[in-house]
């Protein structure tokens, strides 16, 4: 989808079809109204009719029967403007763009709206717009539906010179879509070692320092989480680091006091529960247990083209949690990296494992500030749904951060408390931690047993396992199936410690 802006007067676009944002309980203003005017009044006739309520994911083409250049007004609805953030209005969006690829339109105009949405919604605009263009990939035999693209997109009324920012939101939406076509794919194709390939990739492209390391070199490194996990698996486990060295001048050693940002995802490639195996129904959606990996991979790719000026490492964990003759035992006690014992309780408890292991590998590496992503645990659901990545985090500064990405990226976060008194359940009879049977409390006590492996620094933690894939089928204003969260969040915050945030 090409996306262009342009000074022309909506009427004289040439596009199959001009979108009109509508807020619920608010009248048509400005370029829209207009655009009305020019129509004999058909816009405000639907909306004072109350055939169309700017509720959001509301789209309806109008008919302009030759009284203005685009052949069909869309309406589209972004809901009550008082609870209009940048999540939902990219929600709007993308539903505009589904909506209009289902009616067969190539060629859409995109009036911008007066306040509420505002100058500064473009960058929201474009990246729900591209997201919208999401189809997945796929893997069907025979003949196929002929696939309904938009060719172009042209964006009206939000000024022009902004092409640079136009590009960037692109590329976000890009990025998260890549982000969600590998949460989608299936578990026997994306491999860790198919993880590591893409990663390579990425390095490859932007010429980035890049470090992946098999059985043997885990072993002498003491990673023995991850390997516990990886053991009932016939794959061989990966633990990919890739390093953007942006503080410095390429080949420069960073500097003594520099910020390292490692985002860190949790790349289970298929999550059978292990030993402690899940129920049948619905386990294959495990194979999308890699969603932090595929945000954090996503965003370094884009962090690396922009050449941000700060030092990001991404560092993924991966590998399956299988059954079997091998695999690692309830009851089990192992070493972790940075020498603390686990007593594995659960084996399904996984994710928190191999992330203790990858936060004390970006520790080696020089980490000063440390995001994880994970599709953590299902209890992030009961806690907060869908609608929101849960945060778990030691350092208020950093959360603000973290939190100001979230808000640049549309890109929901809410914050969990972190009692201490919760750390009393985190003890075992046996090991200086257990990795399971807490009773209450699952996704913060999930997220406190990583922190326990932050080294101090300033860490946060988001539990995407429900944000990054909304399964519940009334919670429609919410982005269904694959979502990529946590991908422009993560180039927000990198943009934001480097300075380089408009
Ligand atoms: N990958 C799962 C969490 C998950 C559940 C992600 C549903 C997406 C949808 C994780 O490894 C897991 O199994 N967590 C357990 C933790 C428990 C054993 C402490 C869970 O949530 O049940
Ligand atoms: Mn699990
Ligand atoms: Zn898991």
């Amino acid at each position: 989808m090409k996306i262009s802006l342009v000074a022309t007067p909506a009427a004289e676009l040439p596009v199959d079809a001009l979108a009109v944002a509508v807020a619920t309980g608010q009248r048509l203003s400005g370029a829209a109204l207009e655009l009305d005017k020019a129509l004999g009044g058909v816009l405000s006739d639907m909306i004072a009719s109350a055939e169309f309520r700017g509720r959001i994911h509301e789209v309806l083409p109008v008919p302009t029967h030759g009284r203005s250049g685009p052949r069909r007004v869309i309406l589209y609805g972004v809901g009550a403007s008082h609870d209009l953030d940048g999540q939902r209005l990219r929600s709007a969006h993308h539903e505009l763009i589904r909506a209009s690829r289902t009616y067969g339109y190539r060629h859409i105009g995109l009036l911008r709206a007066e306040p509420p949405l505002g100058m500064d919604s473009l960058k929201a605009v474009v990246e729900g717009c591209v997201m919208g263009t999401f189809e997945r990939r796929s893997r069907q035999t025979g003949a196929q539906p002929e696939r309904r693209e938009i060719e172009e997109l042209v964006l009206t009324g939000f000024g022009i010179g902004r092409e640079h920012e136009v590009v960037a939101a692109q590329e976000n939406g890009e990025a998260t879509n890549r982000a969600r076509e590998w949460q989608n794919a299936p578990p026997n194709e994306l491999t860790p070692e198919a993880l590591a390939q893409e990663a390579l990739r990425i390095a490859q492209r932007h010429g980035l320092e890049v470090e992946v390391l098999g059985p043997a070199e885990l072993r002498a490194g003491g990673y023995n989480l991850l390997l516990g996990v990886a053991s009932g698996s016939a794959l061989p486990p990966r633990l990919i680091r890739l390093r953007h060295r942006g503080g410095q001048q390429p080949g420069l050693p960073t500097q003594a006091g520099a910020t390292v940002l490692a985002l860190v995802g949790k790349g289970i490639t298929f999550d059978s529960g292990g030993i402690s195996i899940k129920p049948a129904e619905n386990m294959s959606r495990m194979k999308s247990d890699m969603a932090g990996a595929a945000a954090v991979l996503s965003a370094i790719d884009v962090i690396a083209a922009r050449k941000l000026p700060l030092d990001v490492m991404a560092v993924i964990a991966a590998t399956e949690n299988m059954p079997g003759p091998s695999a690692q035992r309830p009851g089990d006690v192992l070493v972790s990296a940075d020498g603390k014992t686990v007593e594995i309780v659960n084996t399904d408890a996984e994710g928190r494992l191999v992330l203790a292991d990858a936060l004390t590998h970006a520790l080696r590496n020089g980490a000063t500030h440390i995001l994880d992503l994970a599709t953590l645990t299902g209890a992030a659901k009961i806690a907060i749904g869908h609608a929101a990545s849960a945060g778990v985090s030691n350092d208020d500064r950093f959360w603000a951060l973290v939190e100001r990405a979230a808000k640049d990226a549309g890109d929901r976060v809410w914050r969990l408390p972190t009692f201490a008194d919760y750390r009393i359940l985190l003890r075992s009879q046996i090991a200086d931690l257990r990795n399971a049977e807490y009773g209450e409390a699952g996704t913060i006590l999930g997220g406190m047993f990583i922190g326990e492996f932050a080294g101090g620094k300033p860490w946060a933690h988001l539990d995407i396992a429900a944000s990054s894939w909304n399964t519940n089928a009334e919670l429609t204003t919410v982005l269904r199936g694959p979502s990529g969260a946590g991908t422009r969040l993560c180039i927000a915050l990198a943009e934001l410690m480097s300075g380089a945030e408009r």
